[in-house]
């Protein structure tokens, strides 16, 4: 007698090497706490075999994925990209839709989502000075854009890569050399560091929070050390903050929606449990 299959959908992870990732951790969580049957697994593909996992996600038995290094930019040419996705230059999170396989980048709505748990009100608080110019400063401004913040700020070490960005973004975002952060700060309603300084074994970022107003809101995306030295000075002065930590859980929601059906939590539970694997 045949008996019928009934496993549940599954997602993963595809990087390479195989990095050590959250991802399954605040995925089975879900599963789990939502009594669903399905999966999360690192897929170690290596590019030359990306684009063919990618193309064929379904039949490798997977109902969508998250897209890591380095495949983060070939992924949004092999998918059909939403703005987010666009925007970003990159897709984080590939999902079925019928037959379309379609990509996004939840990067921008776990930061945006992060600080409205964390500091509600952030949006009136006035201009947003964002430091840095990587990948992960593009979603964060281009998260702050589409919230409708009026000036957006950006400062990055190599004025060069910062002047790029804001182009792409519009004229509300303004890009600043970094020796004019001292000039910023007193009408900063809202920084952010999307730099590596703070990072475990990288030098802290040296900037004086006496100069934010007293109802500015901090946000950091480092979340090792979970409490970096920018957190811990901007608390000391009683300013709101928004961790890497809360931004890490808070994108993780969409790709779980998208893949298994339910709008999942973040819980101080999963918190918790992530926490405990950081230390
Ligand atoms: P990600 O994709 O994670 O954002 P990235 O593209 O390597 O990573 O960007 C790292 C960011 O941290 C950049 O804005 C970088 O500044 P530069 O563009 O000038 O390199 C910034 N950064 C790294 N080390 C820094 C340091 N010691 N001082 C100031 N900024 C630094």
């Amino acid at each position: 007698m045949m008996i019928a299959e009934t496993t549940g959908r599954a997602a993963c992870l595809i990087g390479w090497p195989a990095a050590h990732s959250r991802s399954p951790l605040i995925h089975h969580y879900w599963l789990r706490l939502h009594g669903i049957t399905g999966g999360y697994s690192i897929e170690a593909i290596p590019p030359e075999g990306f684009a063919e996992f990618v193309m064929h996600l379904s039949t490798h038995g997977f109902a969508g994925a998250n897209v890591t290094i380095p495949h983060k930019e070939r992924a949004l040419q092999l998918t059909e990209p939403d703005e987010r996705a666009r925007a970003v230059g990159a897709a984080n999170t590939l999902y079925y839709d019928g037959a379309v396989l379609r990509s996004t980048n939840t990067d921008v709505e776990g930061f945006i989502s992060n600080l409205d748990v964390a500091a509600p009100g952030w949006d009136r608080t006035g201009d947003a000075l964002v430091l840095g110019a990587g990948g992960a400063s593009r979603a964060v401004v281009f998260g702050l854009v589409e919230r409708g913040i009026p000036r957006i700020h950006l400062a990055n070490r190599t004025m060069e890569r910062a002047r790029v960005l804001a182009d792409q973004f519009g004229a509300r975002v303004i890009p600043a050399a970094w020796n004019t952060l001292g000039e910023l700060l007193p009408r900063t309603g809202l920084l952010v560091n999307t730099t590596s300084l703070g990072m475990n074994g990288q030098p802290p970022l040296d900037i004086d929070l006496a100069l934010l107003p007293r109802d500015a809101v901090v946000a950091d995306l480092v979340y090792v050390p979970l409490e970096t030295p920018l957190l811990s000075a901007a608390r000391a002065r009683g300013l709101r903050t928004a961790d890497g930590l809360g931004m890490l859980l808070h994108q993780a929601v969409r790709g779980f929606e998208l893949w298994f059906g339910l709008r999942p939590a973040v819980t101080q539970e999963l918190r918790a449990l992530v926490e405990a694997d950081l230390l």
